[in-house]
């Protein structure tokens, strides 16, 4: 088929990419030229794993192209995805004006019949919205439907994600389109759920909260193992093999972070309370969320004496492992607050260090991960990158000068930690100090 995906986003390369490796012509637009530029040279935008070589290959063989030119793009292709930002606003509520600047461009340039897919994560009715910005500028004669499609991938794994998901939710106005839709989505085997546009929708935001919750339900009982004496890694383990709850979503840290998380689980709460129906535990889960890093830091704070003065080394700046993405990372919030605090902050992390300097250019950074621990009173493990997985511990304490290891993700045996003659920190794993 000839795709259009616009917007060349996380979701939108990604589901480009992988449509035209599933045999379809896809053009990805955006309006940024430099963007459109770097992936012609085959530069990607922001690191995910595979992507650049699933990019080059189809984009060599001719199926993957990018442009600039919105017009042409619309007239080329029968399904037009829509995968634009949309960023939270101060009070919580989505920002729809990319998606309604490209309905618009859409209605503007449409010469027959369209299926428009939306892609990005809009809140429920936002699928009507479009049809009738597209019906105010297009040709009265042409006509459009408009999908609800949401996208599932999680960043660091997109690429399988976007080509093996576990379910294809498909929200769609009339038999025909879904049919459609589930034509192109047929060579991938999955499960398809088959709703209407708003129920699609609902996915979407009911799945991201849910899991949201999962982990904010997770750390409020880490915080209580800390208080009562048990802890959370064999909680997790007891609780998570029933199998009506599951083991995913139970890792007990310093909280969710990323570029859905965040704003969907805002976002949901405001659509909530505007229609009268607050969903108070959404409300809790992001409280919940918010204070999540300042347990750690409290942690550090009690067992150094404050952290005025102290050096402290940190791993892992973006917001989960395998991507260079900070948006509302955790750990950054910790690095940052350290700062505050009157700390020296080493840091180190494989992918997102040229990223982060702009945005916190007080911190040390230090081109290899045991270079965080050299004069460090403390190390925190803040982001669970692969790498930090098998530390050398024994390495890390000749090199520090003080005896703390704070375990922002329970990764480790707090047994391993303590044989290099540290005191281990976890979280909702009682504490050393
Ligand atoms: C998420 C959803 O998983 C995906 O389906 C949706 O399309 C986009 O949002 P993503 O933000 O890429 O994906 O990351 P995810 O792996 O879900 O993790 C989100 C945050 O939760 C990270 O900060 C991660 O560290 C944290 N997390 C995750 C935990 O703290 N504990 C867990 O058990 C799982």
């Amino acid at each position: 088929m000839n795709l259009a995906v616009i917007g060349i986003g996380y979701v939108g390369l990604v589901t480009g990419a992988v449509f035209a490796d599933l045999g379809n012509m896809v053009i990805c637009v955006d309006n940024m030229e430099e963007k459109v530029r770097m992936l012609e040279n085959h530069e990607m935008p922001f690191y995910e794993p595979g992507l650049e070589e699933i990019v080059a290959i189809n984009h060599e063989d001719g199926r993957l192209s990018f442009s600039t030119d919105l017009a042409d793009a619309v007239r080329r292709s029968e399904i037009i995805f829509i995968a634009v930002g949309t960023p939270p606003m101060d009070d919580g509520q989505t920002d729809l004006s990319y998606v309604e600047a490209v309905a618009a461009e859409i209605g503007r340039n449409i010469n027959d019949y369209k299926i428009i897919v939306n892609k990005s994560t809009v809140p429920v009715g936002t699928g009507e919205m479009v049809k009738d910005i597209i019906n105010r500028f297009k040709p009265s004669n042409i006509d459009v439907d408009v999908v609800s499609n949401p996208e599932f991938l999680s960043e660091g794994t997109a690429i399988s994600d976007a080509m093996s998901p576990d379910r294809i939710v498909i929200g769609a106005p009339n038999k025909r389109v879904a049919m459609k839709l589930i034509e192109l989505y047929s060579t991938m085997e999955k499960p398809m759920v088959i709703t209407s546009v708003r129920s699609a929708e609902m996915i979407k935001y009911a799945s991201n909260a849910f899991l949201a919750t999962k982990i904010s339900f997770i750390n409020s009982i880490a915080n209580l193992c800390d208080r009562v004496g048990a802890d959370i890694e064999e909680v997790t383990r007891g609780v998570g093999l029933d199998s009506r709850i599951g083991n995913k979503f139970l890792r007990a840290g310093i909280g969710f972070g990323g570029s859905c998380f965040p704003k969907d689980t805002e976002s949901l709460l405001y659509v909530s309370r505007k229609y009268g129906a607050e969903i108070e535990i959404i409300d809790a889960s992001i409280r919940v969320n918010r204070k999540q890093p300042d347990i750690l830091m409290k942690k550090a704070a009690d067992a150094l004496g404050g952290l005025e003065g102290k050096t402290i080394g940190a791993l892992g700046l973006s917001f989960k492992p395998g991507t260079d993405d900070l948006r509302e990372s955790n750990a950054l919030a910790i690095v940052s607050a350290l700062l505050t605090a009157g700390a020296t902050v080493r840091v180190y992390d494989p992918m997102a260090m040229e990223k982060c300097k702009p945005m916190c250019p007080d911190a040390t950074y230090c081109e290899e991960l045991y270079k965080v621990a050299e004069g460090a009173d403390a190390v925190m493990l803040l982001t669970e990158w692969n790498k930090f997985k098998h530390l050398n511990f024994n390495r890390l304490r000749e090199l520090m000068s003080g005896d703390m290891f704070f375990d922002g993700r329970n990764i480790y045996d707090p047994q391993v930690v303590r044989r290099a003659g540290l005191r281990y920190y976890g979280i909702g794993r009682g504490a050393d100090g």
